[in-house]
């Protein structure tokens, strides 16, 4: 058995935590990132929710033997239990399979939700049966923003899973919220977030639907703010066509300006890392990368997302 230290391990996450400390007291935060891949050696993202630990392995050609592999697993447990407190039951592991690389182990059907708290506001995640937990960190600020400029606006937001964005802009006072993706587990989970936040439903409408089939309905009202924030492909039964990030922006980001007010301004971010916004784009609106702004405190990673504020033009 080659020799596996795990110290380097538990030193990193140690001075993260200590370095993060006064910004955790400062904002009013329960769940943020305390290690992503700092070291190639240990390839984890680990993120805290709520007196929880959630660590995905990324997909990386593991050196090590399976023996070795086990001992470097159980003793990265021993870490995180340590370190942060936990019971068994509190750590949450996405592993990757080690023959298929790439793919995460099945994912489970417990439906163990909690509520974690972010900027005053609640949300319900789930760690355990999907791949990802129901709130994305990375766009802690950029929801943030959403929230200070809602105030009397119309806001739409598209591909909006569990509706984070659009529970943001109704407590910062938006006159309507519309949510449009197209899985009714996400339409029911927004909806489960929006009455954890006293939201009354009246005027934010949750959709249905492929966003690309929506635009082009023309009867909707012009919006003030659009966030529109894909997937990096998605491939549906649902969807006559497939989308992909990279080759369907522009065409997208067209529509998506038909729908937007003459002041208004939509927020376009992409996680795909070998993203390129298309040059025409400048062209045709006012583009500013607002990237760095919106990259949160807690993520090392500065290429977590891409993002754009787009206007039209004066
Ligand atoms: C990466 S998440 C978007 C993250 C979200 N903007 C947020 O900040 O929480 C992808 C979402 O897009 C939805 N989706 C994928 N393809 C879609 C399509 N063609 N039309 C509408 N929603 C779609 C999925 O159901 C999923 O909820």
């Amino acid at each position: 058995m080659t020799h596996i230290n795990i110290e380097p391990l538990r030193n990193r996450i140690r001075k993260n935590l200590k370095l993060l400390k006064p910004w955790i007291q400062r904002e009013n935060v329960s769940c943020y990132r305390v290690y992503d891949w700092d070291m190639p050696e240990f390839p984890w993202c680990i993120d805290y929710y709520e007196g929880r630990i959630h660590a995905a392995e990324y997909a990386t050609r593991h050196p090590l033997s399976d023996e070795d592999y086990q001992y470097w697993l159980t003793a990265c447990k021993e870490v995180f239990i340590d370190l942060f407190q936990l019971t068994e039951e509190q750590l949450y592991l996405k592993l990757r399979e080690r023959k298929k690389q790439g793919q995460y182990e099945k994912v489970n059907d417990k439906k163990e939700f909690f509520t974690v708290k972010e900027n005053g506001l609640l949300f319900q995640v789930n760690l355990q049966d999907y791949l990802d937990t129901g709130l994305f960190l990375d766009h802690r600020p950029l929801r943030k923003q959403v929230m200070q400029e809602s105030k009397d606006k119309h806001v739409l937001n598209l591909f909006a899973y569990t509706g984070s964005f659009s529970v943001y802009a109704a407590a910062g006072g938006a006159f309507t919220t519309t949510t449009v993706d197209l899985s009714n587990t996400y339409l029911n989970w927004a909806k489960e977030n929006f009455k954890l936040n006293q939201l009354p439903l009246a005027r934010h409408s949750l959709i249905k639907a492929d966003v690309k089939e929506w635009l082009k309905q023309p009867s909707h009202r012009p919006f003030d703010i659009i966030v529109l924030d894909p997937p990096t492909v998605s491939k549906s039964k649902m969807t006559k066509t497939n989308f992909d990030v990279q080759t369907d922006h522009v065409a997208m980001i067209q529509d998506v300006m038909r729908h937007l007010s003459r002041d208004g301004v939509l927020y376009f971010s992409t996680n795909y890392r070998d993203f390129i916004l298309d040059e025409t784009l400048f062209q045709t609106f006012e583009v500013n990368n607002i990237t760095l702004q919106t990259i949160p405190n807690d993520f090392r990673n500065k290429k977590i997302h891409y993002c754009w504020s787009i206007r039209h033009q004066p």
